[in-house]
């Protein structure tokens, strides 16, 4: 089934997971006996399932996408992986319009892959959304090489380095960066 949702991500012209970064994120659902993970960026489901195979078996993942047709495959895709329906709540929307929405420390994991011009507000909002002990994780974060190369760098770039530096600096966080995939930025909140 991952290897369907992986070639309707292909087809949209969406970049899916890696393998190995889904075996992170199983890992570290697993790792905080996750109950309830919100995900931004839905896609066409390789994230969640991998983030659902790691957390509890009563655990629902909330899932934010603005765009409908990608949650339509994963829905299939969660289905066919034999995932109960009650246990993804999918919410058509833009990530910034519908986080506020969601409860306060309400959340195990928080994962990250939607717009990454948006990644510090994403932090922002999963410091809000997170219990103590819980894990924000951002996808992403080497965008190729071009975080360290000294060259000139798009805006995207540019807020991924801000990223890392509140992420590292931050007070409320205990961060790794793990080298899986274009790199997956992990922190606990304290
Ligand atoms: C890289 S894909 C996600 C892949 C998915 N996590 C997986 O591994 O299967 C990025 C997704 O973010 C969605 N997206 C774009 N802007 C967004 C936003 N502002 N809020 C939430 N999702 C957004 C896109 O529609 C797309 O489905």
């Amino acid at each position: 089934m991952l290897r369907w949702a992986r070639d309707r991500a292909r087809e949209a012209g969406l970049r899916s997971v890696s393998p190995g970064t889904g075996s992170a994120l199983r890992l570290l659902a697993a790792s905080v006996a996750a109950k309830a993970v919100a995900e931004i960026g839905t896609g066409t489901g390789v994230s969640g399932i991998h983030l659902l195979h790691g957390m509890r078996p009563d655990g629902v993942l909330t899932t934010v996408d603005p765009e409908p047709e990608h949650q339509q495959f994963a829905r299939q895709a969660f289905r066919a992986s034999g995932f109960a329906s009650n246990r993804a709540r999918f919410i058509p929307g833009r990530a910034l319009d519908v986080l506020p929405r969601l409860a306060d420390a309400g959340y195990d994991l928080v994962f990250c892959d939607g717009d990454r011009l948006e990644f510090l507000d994403y932090l922002a909002e999963s410091l809000r959304l997170l219990r103590p002990g819980g894990l924000v994780v951002f996808e992403g974060v080497f965008a190729n090489g071009r975080t360290v190369d000294s060259g000139p760098q798009p805006t995207e770039v540019l807020r991924l380095r801000e990223l890392l530096r509140a992420v590292r600096e931050s007070q409320e966080l205990v961060p790794s960066l793990l080298p899986v995939g274009d790199g997956l930025l992990c922190a606990v909140k304290r």
